[in-house]
């Protein structure tokens, strides 16, 4: 016989995020059931239920708060097998944990009267016996209906997490964020990697000799916000070089060059670069001069 208790939590979807945040939960004490469709193995305490993804978990009763921990494009199948189901009661809160998507991908559970609302760890989590401690210090947007973001803004707080509150129509927008600052930025190393080969070295000497200078701007970032953070050719006006750039790049690279060139155009013009000069560095990387708004909240230049 399954427990039944207020700090009983369901989780369905033993994926990265899944098991990862079902182990931060089993550490901060809850009692924690996590279902999947295909059996597999689960770090110690969990232990998996299984099912086809038609049927409800068999915990489903014996729990208020209900996480999809899905890839984003099954949480709305899944809401719909749920409804269909009848396993959604008017007492359960069901989160999920897009960062893109809000209550609306729970739509097929409206009728069932549960609290419906995401709760998105701002945090990338690839082994999941590692998210308890990275979790730790997370901020965690939170969205949906009022009882739906009481519950994720507690569950975020008892995990480490500093919970924040997210309008549903921004979610896009901020996880648009959220992929430059981790996914992309990991796309960018990737790419002074490979260009580094291009110069003559090493998959693994490109990448041994990118790290202190990749270490060494986190540092810089761990200290300054990225606008007081930013070197290189861009702030320092140096358009020779950024021709120099251009001219032995491949198009793909060069195009890539140049639109993050020209956020760094926008962001040294906000710093307080003189429009000549931006002009000058604009020109060299064949784009048009970003609009800036100016401290007097005018768009310059
Ligand atoms: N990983 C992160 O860093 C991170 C961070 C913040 C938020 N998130 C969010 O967390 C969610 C999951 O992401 P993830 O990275 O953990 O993805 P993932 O590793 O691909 O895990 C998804 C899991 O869900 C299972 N699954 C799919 N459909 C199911 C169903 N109908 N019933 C039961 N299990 C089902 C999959 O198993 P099978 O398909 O093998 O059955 C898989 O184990 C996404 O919404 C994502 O946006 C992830």
């Amino acid at each position: 016989m399954i427990q039944q208790s207020s700090r009983a939590i369901g989780i369905i979807g033993p994926g990265r995020a899944g098991v990862g945040l079902a182990l931060a939960l089993a550490q901060a004490g809850y009692s924690v059931f996590i279902h999947g469709r295909k059996k597999k193995h689960v770090p110690a305490p969990l232990k998996l239920t299984v099912g086809d993804g038609g049927t409800p978990p068999p915990w489903i009763g014996d729990t208020d708060v209900v996480i999809l921990t899905v890839r984003d494009d099954a949480i709305t199948p899944l809401a719909e097998s749920l409804a269909q189901a009848r396993a959604i009661a008017e007492r359960h809160v069901v989160l999920h944990l897009s960062g893109s998507q809000g209550q609306e991908a729970l739509g097929p559970l409206v009728t069932s009267r549960a609290a419906l609302g995401s709760l998105h760890p701002l945090q990338t989590i690839v082994e999941p016996e590692l998210a308890p401690a990275r979790l730790q210090g997370a901020w965690a947007a939170v969205e949906g209906m009022p009882r739906a973001v009481a519950a994720g803004e507690r569950i975020a707080q008892e995990l480490g997490m500093r919970p924040f509150r997210i309008a549903t129509k921004a979610k896009p927008i901020y996880h648009a964020g959220a992929v430059f600052a981790s996914n992309y930025l990991v796309v960018v190393e990737a790419v002074a990697q490979r260009l580094l080969r291009h110069a003559g070295l090493s998959d693994a000497d490109a990448w041994a000799a990118l790290r202190p200078l990749v270490e060494g701007t986190f540092e810089n970032l761990t200290r300054h916000e990225p606008r007081e953070a930013l070197t290189g050719p861009v702030v320092r006006g140096d358009t020779a070089t950024i021709v120099r750039h251009l001219q032995s790049l491949a198009v793909d690279d060069a195009k890539l060059y140049r639109a993050l060139g020209r956020a760094a155009l926008e962001l040294t013009q906000k710093q307080g670069m003189d429009v000549k000069t931006a002009e000058t560095v604009a020109d060299a990387l064949a784009t048009d001069l970003p609009p800036v708004l100016r401290k007097s909240g005018q768009v310059g230049p």
